[in-house]
């Protein structure tokens, strides 16, 4: 009973529309590969969502940002899927997985039968309830993880043009929307509980820099306190937030960005999870052989730390697809997954790129008070992390480089002295 493909990618998200590219470069008959998604548009690439998409004029807008176009490859429209005989199960939840039957089982009631499944579920934007603070479901609450809440979000801004907006948390969502609020001509007070934005990652030094710019357009930072509550008017939208500290921030509309879960529960039981993801060996195969994880949810094999780690950015979630996509289809030719781990940010004027570990020392160097500087991790004697503001082409290919170089450092004031010009010259 039901439907039966020979690969079935479950989650149709930034990992999906890499691995469908990499199915079909590779070759696979038409009917073998179905992709199913709870949001019903195709593939594309989520973080246009947080950045072009929220811009006040000339915003990005589907089928421009349809995977692969990220990565400078194919923008695969459904006209694309159609075409290649990939089935697109678009709208459709898929609400538990048998792995011992290899059957998945949608919200419709629909069976789907696979040989091969490769879990790209991504995550979830975390609530305000998991965190203890009710009301998250007010007309003008809003959070950003699909292409749903970003067209609510685009709403609830252009009704609140002139007016207060509260964004709460300091990490990437809470830093880009800040930035986009600010564009969309809205007030923002941004509120966290660390002593400074982007605090997984940047230092203090770094992160000053950013809190001035952002100051600079007007924004304003409430740090080392949290939101406890919601004052709402008679219609139930919220026009105020309270603070753990007792301040009350007049709101036309709040920006929840406190940070994601892993989707991994249709497998908790069924799959090893480590570190909150899927776990996978080096060919992001899980515990069980036909079943594969890529994206945010795996848990992988770091090899150049030599750890396993989960890591919530689109690099990885391409890059993984491909690779998983690498070790079904040509097992013989494929080694295990050698990944750098990057990120990345564009705000405003300002746009930076990260590579390896932020562990060890810090040797920050440039000029922090212009737009060209950076810091380099070293630990244990050998540079392992390397940050870039408002770099070229060429000095960002340089750091990516020489970490997973990682060279030993024998002179940090040099490394200082010397800044990106020491990964140039490796
Ligand atoms: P992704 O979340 O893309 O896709 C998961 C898909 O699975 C979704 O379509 C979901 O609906 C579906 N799904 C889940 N459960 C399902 C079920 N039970 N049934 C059916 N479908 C199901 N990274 C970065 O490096 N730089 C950046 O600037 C940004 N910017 C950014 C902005 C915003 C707004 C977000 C939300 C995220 C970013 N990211 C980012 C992170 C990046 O987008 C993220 O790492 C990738 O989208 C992960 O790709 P996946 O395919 O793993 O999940």
């Amino acid at each position: 009973m039901g439907r039966d493909f020979v690969y079935v990618i479950l989650g149709g998200g930034v990992a999906a529309g890499y691995a469908a590219l990499e199915f079909s470069k590779r070759g696979i008959s038409r009917g073998d590969l179905c992709i199913i998604s709870e949001e019903n548009v195709a593939p594309y690439e989520r973080p246009a969502l947080s950045k072009g998409f929220l811009f006040p004029e000339d915003p990005a807008r589907l089928p421009s940002f349809h995977t692969c176009v990220g990565a400078n490859e194919e923008r695969l429209t459904p006209k694309w899927y159609k075409e290649h005989g990939i089935e697109l199960v678009l709208g459709t939840r898929v609400k538990s997985a048998d792995v011992r039957r290899k059957t998945l089982l949608t919200a419709a009631g629909e069976t789907i039968n696979y040989k091969i499944l490769i879990i790209a579920t991504g995550a979830r934007a975390l609530k305000l309830e998991e965190i203890g603070v009710n009301g998250s479901n007010a007309e003008n609450v809003c959070y950003l993880r699909d292409l749903a809440d970003a067209i609510r979000l685009v709403s609830v801004m252009q009704s609140c043009v002139g007016g207060n907006a509260v964004v709460t948390g300091g990490g990437f969502i809470g830093m880009e929307c800040a930035a986009a609020l600010i564009m969309n001509k809205i007030n923002v007070t941004m509120v966290f509980p660390a002593a400074h934005c982007m605090d997984r990652l940047f230092t203090p030094k770094i992160a000053s820099f950013y809190e001035d710019f952002y100051k600079s357009k007007g924004v304003k930072f409430i740090k080392g306190t949290v939101l406890s509550s919601f004052e709402n008017d008679s219609s139930g939208k919220v026009k105020a937030v309270i603070l753990q500290d007792g301040t009350r921030l007049p709101a036309d509309m709040v920006m929840v960005g406190i940070g994601s879960r892993p989707n991994t529960s249709l497998f908790e039981g069924q799959l090893t999870l480590e570190k909150g993801g899927i776990t996978v060996n080096g060919r992001m195969q899980t515990s069980n052989s036909s079943i594969y994880a890529v994206g945010d949810v795996a848990t992988f094999p770091v090899k150049l730390f030599g750890d396993l780690r989960r890591l919530e950015h689109v690099d990885s979630a391409r890059k993984s697809a491909r690779h998983a996509v690498a070790a079904i289809m040509a097992p013989d030719k494929t080694g295990d997954f050698d990944y750098l781990p990057f990120f990345y940010s564009r705000t405003f004027t300002l746009s930076w790129q990260f590579y390896g570990d932020n562990v060890g020392q810090v040797v920050h160097y440039g000029d922090y008070s212009g737009k060209s500087f950076g810091a380099y991790w070293i630990n244990k004697g050998k540079l392992v992390g390397s940050f870039l503001e408002g770099g070229t082409k060429e000095e960002y290919e340089a750091i990516a480089k020489v970490t997973r170089l990682q060279p030993v450092v024998a002179a940090i004031a040099e490394l200082e002295r010397k800044g990106v010009g020491f990964a140039l010259s490796v």
